[in-house]
């Protein structure tokens, strides 16, 4: 296997060679391209792609990896959202964030054995961070594919606002769930391979029961790293636009009754926090974020990818785009179009 460790905005990248090509999450859309010619550089072709969840930083390269004849292959819970053209399908309107449309080939439950290169993976479902999300377990070799479930030593961040008050502790569930498994490597999304796996779960499951314990702390999380993904796919944010674009996003409405307070005071204090924290920065005019990340051009952002190749047609037919030139969201990526 090859594993691409990359910064923000992608989720790292884990290619299985074999017979059967995958590719396990796909980045983010602004580099649909980048990730489509690493696969093809390392594996010839990619035969599936595996999402651990559907955020914009994993589905990104889905359509464009489908239009080249690849199949995706989502949890069902997700599988079954974008099959229906749900509105909410990969939170993407919700937080803001770009995703081309594709379609879902292969639902997976738990327990489903999956070929991958040339070993068989079993499916851990590991809701939480998403209700879908799900890890991959190759039992010979003991590595765990833990997606956002884990980052690092930590836990990745819960969305209270969208998936209600239980989600930490479901994520805390699923967290020792797979810790049970006593992986001998762990691969998360973001961030380095662990150097220890036990203690990493350990540190993980600690700062699950704090997010347990104190919904509202969960709900700041949610929201610090929600805002940061936003100024870095946006090369930051003009500092005179950050309030009126804070003020007109949905997780931070939410949010905000959460913590009861206003959508205002709450935008005020989540800059104000994270310009004291270091967690933003303010250079030429714009907020950035701190965290290392890579430059997407604007365009991607604007114009969903489309590639092409066979598939082309169907997914042409079956999904349109989620942004319009304006860069504003239009239409969501899993509502039907009419046939063109
Ligand atoms: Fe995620």
């Amino acid at each position: 296997m090859t594993w691409w460790q990359r910064p923000f905005p992608d989720a790292n990248t884990l290619l299985l060679h074999g017979r059967q090509p995958a590719l396990v999450d796909s980045g983010f859309v602004g580099h649909a391209e980048e990730t489509a010619a690493w696969a093809r550089a390392h594996a010839g072709a990619v035969d599936l792609v595996v999402n651990t969840h559907w955020h914009s930083d994993h589905v990104g390269a889905n359509a464009l990896l489908q239009a080249g004849g690849a199949g995706i292959a989502a949890g069902a819970p997700e599988a079954e959202a974008v099959s229906r053209r749900d509105p909410g399908c990969c939170a993407a309107e919700y937080l803001d964030q770009p995703v081309a449309p594709y379609t879902v080939d292969l639902p997976l439950d738990d327990g489903q054995m999956l070929r991958l290169g040339d070993a068989d993976w079993e499916v851990v479902r590991s809701p939480g961070h998403t209700p879908g999300h799900l890890a991959l377990w190759q039992p010979q070799e003991r590595i765990l594919v833990v997606g956002d479930a884990l980052s690092d030593y930590d836990v990745g961040w819960v969305n209270l606002t969208l998936d209600g008050p239980g989600t930490a502790a479901t994520a805390l569930a699923s967290l020792q769930r797979m810790a049970d498994l006593a992986p001998r490597v762990i691969l998360p999304s973001h961030g380095p391979v662990p150097g220890e796996p036990a203690a990493a779960f350990a540190a993980a499951l600690r700062r699950a029961e704090r997010l347990v314990d104190d919904p509202a702390g969960a709900v700041w999380y949610g929201a610090r790293r929600i805002f940061a993904f936003a100024l870095m796919i946006r090369d930051g944010i003009p500092a005179d636009a950050i309030e009126p674009y804070l003020h007109a996003r949905a997780w931070l409405t939410d949010a905000a009754r959460l913590l009861d307070l206003t959508p205002e005071a709450l935008a005020h204090e989540l800059v104000t926090n994270m310009l004291r924290s270091g967690a933003v920065l303010l250079r030429d005019g714009r907020l950035h974020a701190a965290a290392d990340h890579t430059p997407v051009a604007a365009e991607p952002l604007r114009v969903p990818t489309r590639g092409p190749g066979r598939a082309r047609g169907r997914a042409e037919r079956r999904t349109e785009g989620i942004r319009s030139q304006s860069g504003r969201p239009q239409k969501d990526p899993c509502r039907p179009t009419s046939a063109k």
